[in-house]
């Protein structure tokens, strides 16, 4: 496994396996990896085919950080993400420093001026509860994919925006690049594998659990009612369950068209479910189709 720690060390070598005709497959990561992301590994290598490369990066991204938000104290584990991914049969682990992805910033991401900005699925959902977020996304994102240069990009339906929006901006702006979404690996009590649940306490984690515990009751109550339900009347019954837990605060909790991500009235088939809870101090997020 090669490690590249430059933008035109990457593009150097994203441009020779292109003219040796190999394929490439990319998995964008912030690190501290989990089943999770490795299950996005293994997607990316069956769509990039064994004599194709793949390509993991890490990075940090500061721009998709809010100023009250855990940048600075996101977990970082290299030695161990060095191993799984060398275990996982990476080709290439990408790690960029701050002064490559956003050059002349005396503070990571000051000097930057140029931003990719998705104008409609992003003001919804987490975008509405965290202004500038996917701004930061779409626009290290981009960044990364004139870098690596990928045929293929996976991505987790565990942040269904997220990917819903790297796509849309992958269509608008004519990025020859296919988008390729991989399901949610979950704990055995269901909670969505992810590198923040390291920040949960004993007596949160547990509680946790409430996330999944809230989609099954509302697929279970969709697919046994006649009709279409009415979707602020489940919503209070979720935010009910999940209160229940002590540690337990929600955000929100909707029902949106998976589509055009936009909000609708009455929960059925086919209907998205979305939602952000913080246990304790840690905001966790999920979503599931009914
Ligand atoms: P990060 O949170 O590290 O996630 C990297 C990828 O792993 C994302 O596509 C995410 O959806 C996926 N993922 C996370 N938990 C998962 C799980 N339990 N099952 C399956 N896939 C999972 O998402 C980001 O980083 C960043 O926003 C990034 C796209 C790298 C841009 O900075």
């Amino acid at each position: 496994m090669r490690q590249v720690t430059t933008v035109s060390g990457m593009q150097r070598l994203a441009r020779r396996w292109k003219a040796e005709g190999q394929g490439i497959g990319f998995v964008p990561t912030m690190g501290y990896l989990h089943a999770g992301h490795l299950s996005l590994v293994k997607k990316a290598r069956q769509c990039a085919g064994d004599d194709g490369k793949v390509v993991v990066s890490i990075y940090v991204n500061p721009l998709q950080f809010g100023p009250q938000e855990d940048w600075s104290r996101y977990p970082r584990d290299l030695a161990r993400d060095q191993k799984l991914c060398l275990e996982a049969g990476v080709d290439v682990l990408f790690i960029p420093t701050d002064e490559e992805m956003y050059p002349a910033a005396g503070v990571p991401g000051g000097a930057h001026s140029t931003y990719v900005i998705e104008d409609t699925l992003s003001r919804r959902l987490e975008g509405a509860s965290r202004p500038a977020h996917f701004r930061g996304v779409t626009t290290v994102v981009a960044k990364l994919f004139n870098q690596v240069l990928p045929d293929y990009a996976v991505f987790g339906a565990k942040d269904y925006q997220q990917a819903a929006i790297v796509q849309r901006m992958a269509r608008d702006l004519n990025f020859p690049v296919k988008i390729v979404a991989a399901p949610t690996l979950r704990e055995a009590d269901g909670l969505a594998l992810s590198s923040r649940n390291k920040y949960l306490s004993e007596e949160e984690r547990p509680q946790a659990a409430i996330l999944w515990q809230a989609i099954q009751q509302a697929k279970k109550a969709v697919q046994a009612a006649p009709e279409p339900l009415a979707a602020d009347a489940l919503k209070q019954q979720l935010v009910q369950l999940i209160q229940s837990q002590p540690a337990a605060r929600v955000d929100y909790v909707d029902f949106f068209n998976p589509a055009t991500l936009e909000p609708v009235a009455q929960a059925q088939h086919g209907t998205h479910l979305a939602l952000a809870v913080y246990v304790g101090k840690t905001r966790l997020i999920d979503n599931a189709g009914m």
